[in-house]
């Protein structure tokens, strides 16, 4: 990896995922994640801090990013953590292990969204739940048209986050529903800040 992927885009990533917007969305979901908790792409752990320790009895996080796990190593709190080195597209825990999981941010930037879900759906305990904020794909035409544009050059200096998932159709593809879903624009430019919330429930 270069001086860009290991130095300065664990920076500028760190820095975009603490507006007061995203520490918001932060403080609305995580608390809700209970029990044995899976964190897919925990980047620097800037969810650490939201996780209710009244509720959560051990937090996995997986992440490719070796620069990024050393920065959520410093934010363990007082809930047991477990940083694994892995990539969510294949996920290293048997069946049904989990009670809840947590994505914030990170099905944009995954190789394989579809694989990432199906994994998720598999180590979730039968009833477990997915709590996601996601940017992703905007509802107006001209916003689409300008993030299937702009995301072929723009995933290559933003590890691979693309401006143009649609979320909602994921997530159902997937198997899962979710009867809380929100989507809409928050702060910012259009193409960055259509943003998919709320609790996703896998159909059996
Ligand atoms: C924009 S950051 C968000 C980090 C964190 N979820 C947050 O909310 O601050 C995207 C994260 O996805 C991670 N990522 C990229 N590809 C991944 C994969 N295949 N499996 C798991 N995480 C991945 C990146 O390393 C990075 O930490």
């Amino acid at each position: 990896m270069g001086l860009w992927a290991n130095r300065v885009l664990p920076l500028l990533v760190e820095k975009a995922c603490r507006s007061t917007t995203i520490l918001a969305e932060r403080k609305r979901w995580v608390p809700r994640a209970h029990g044995n908790v899976l964190e897919l792409g925990i980047g620097s752990g800037l969810n650490l801090a939201f996780y209710d320790p009244e509720r959560v009895t051990k937090i996995t996080g997986i992440d490719p990013s070796v620069p990024l796990l050393a920065k959520a190593r410093t934010r363990i709190g007082v809930v047991p953590v477990e940083l694994v080195h892995g990539s969510a597209e294949r996920l290293p825990f048997v069946s049904a292990h989990f009670d809840s999981a947590v994505v914030t941010y990170s099905l944009c930037s995954v190789k394989d969204p579809s694989a990432v879900l199906a994994e998720v759906r598999r180590v979730l305990r039968p009833g477990g739940e997915l709590f996601f904020v996601e940017h992703g794909l905007a509802r107006d035409v001209r916003t689409r048209a300008w993030q299937h544009r702009i995301t072929p050059a723009w995933r290559r200096i933003a590890g691979n986050c693309h401006l143009d998932r649609d979320i909602a159709k994921l997530l159902s593809e997937a198997g899962f529903r979710s009867d809380d879903l929100h989507a809409g624009y928050t702060e910012g430019a259009k193409a960055l800040s259509f943003t998919y919330e709320g609790t996703a429930r896998a159909l059996r």
